[in-house]
């Protein structure tokens, strides 16, 4: 066999560049917690900052980047933590900055609004959250600390006490200056108090006013990074339609997924690794065609074709959100296809969709009010992927009676819901 050029040598696709990505966190995690550390979340501003938990022990974690000004390192956070009282221990090693401290109690804040399992949270517990911080930010601005990000969920909520965390958009300034940026955003800072009252006091209006935003910005594209490499450059793209699409969480104007990719950091709501993980060690798509429904920014469809799938097709009802996903199919040149398509509407798409390999399902069956038409459909398939909001053995039942013999757990969710790889073995 002729050698390699060296061209083809350093040329990745972008499947390796992925593989390559999960590796070297999962290196950095292991030397840091050792095995089986879980990851909570992945930082929405700063660039491959990720959060993972060992027992009580939680690690933040960020690649560091030169370009990154030195005021606004982790070091600096953890200055911030130290000076409220936090022991944080705060190290650099190979590459990679490290913070390590206790795993404080209570849920976010934005965990009661936002998630179906919470959603007892009256308008007089909002309140109640938002008065208990009044005195917290006080405390802060007198020492001259402002928070700069006042987002949902960096607020832990325990019984009556209430507790800020995430200080990576934190400065220090003067007393004033610090009431000023937190309160009313002057002096900058994305989330203000009165932003967070809002979203957490009004939430839907919030979604509609963001509708309208969209049609205002939808043909801007999104900001350019000069030499960014083509893939980076539409992932960019693409993230900034899913950020205006309404097919993500109320209020937050945030894609619906996180991703790093080559070293750089996609802001989203949940982190696409804690999902696409173990659904890749457990599914073999090989050679499969896949069909995706409530596919979103497609990433699903997308990771599957880059492990193999022979065809995969996702439909989502948000125009918007397909844009998106075809915007992803184009950074990652995988010929992923996508439609916008509602799985409510007047078309019986159900013949002209039925017969692929495998059908997945993931969180999009409980939004629908007509279930059943969906699940007729479902159950023509051998293979699903699926998840559902109710208890496990309700939705193994519920597979189990659309006629999947074998149903295997593939993941547990940080929202506490599961995600099923159910089969009809024929047995
Ligand atoms: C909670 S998200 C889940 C996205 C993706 N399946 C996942 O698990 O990451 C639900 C998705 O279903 C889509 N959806 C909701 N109702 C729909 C409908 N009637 N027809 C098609 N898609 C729908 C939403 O736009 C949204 O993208």
């Amino acid at each position: 066999m002729a050698p390699a050029e060296p061209d083809e040598v350093a040329q990745s696709t972008p499947a390796q560049h992925v593989q390559e990505e999960e590796a070297a966190w999962r290196a950095i995690v292991a030397a840091v917690l050792g095995d089986g550390a879980e990851l909570v979340s992945v930082s929405r501003y700063i660039t491959d900052s990720r959060t993972y938990r060992a027992g009580d022990r939680l690690a933040k974690i960020r690649r560091i980047d030169p370009a990154w000004p030195a005021d606004a390192g982790m070091e600096v956070e953890a200055g911030f933590l130290r000076s409220l009282g936090r022991e944080v221990d705060y190290t650099q090693r190979d590459g990679w900055e490290v913070s390590v401290q206790d795993v404080l109690p209570g849920s976010t804040f934005s965990s009661h609004l936002f998630d179906q399992q919470e959603t007892s949270f009256t308008t007089g517990d909002r309140v109640r959250v938002l008065r208990s911080l009044v005195p917290e930010l006080r405390a802060l601005h007198r020492q001259g600390i402002s928070h700069g990000d006042l987002r949902t969920d960096n607020i832990l909520v325990e019984g009556d006490a209430v507790r800020l965390v995430d200080f990576d958009r934190a400065a220090r300034t003067s007393p004033r200056r610090a009431a000023l940026r937190d309160w009313v955003g002057i002096g900058g800072s994305p989330t203000p108090f009165w932003k967070l009252a809002a979203v957490s006091l009004a939430p839907k209006s919030l979604t509609a006013a963001r509708r309208l935003r969209y049609q205002l910005v939808k043909n801007r594209p999104a900001a350019k990074v000069a030499g960014e490499p083509r893939d980076v450059a539409r992932l960019r793209d693409a993230w900034h339609l899913a950020e205006q699409s309404a097919a993500n969480a109320r209020g937050q104007g945030l894609a619906y997924y996180a991703l790093s990719y080559r070293g750089r950091h996609l802001s989203g709501e949940r982190a696409w690794p804690l999902r696409w993980d173990p659904i890749a060690a457990s599914v073999d798509f090989t050679g499969k065609r896949m069909l995706e429904l409530g596919c979103n920014m497609g990433l699903l469809s997308n990771f599957a074709k880059m492990h193999g799938a022979a065809e995969t097709h996702g439909v989502d009802h948000d125009p918007t959100i397909v844009d998106a996903a075809r915007t992803v199919a184009d950074a990652f040149q995988t010929g992923s296809t996508f439609e916008q398509l509602d799985l409510m509407g007047s078309e019986r798409w159900e013949e002209r969709l039925s017969g692929y390999d495998l059908v997945t399902a993931l969180s999009v069956v409980h939004w629908l009010p007509d279930r059943d038409r969906v699940l007729r459909f479902l159950a023509r398939h051998a293979e699903l992927l699926y998840e559902g909001h109710d208890e496990l053995p309700d939705e193994i039942a519920l597979l189990n009676s659309l006629g999947f013999d074998q149903v295997d757990v593939v993941l547990r969710t940080e929202r506490d819901r599961h995600v099923l790889y159910a089969r009809r073995t024929g047995g």
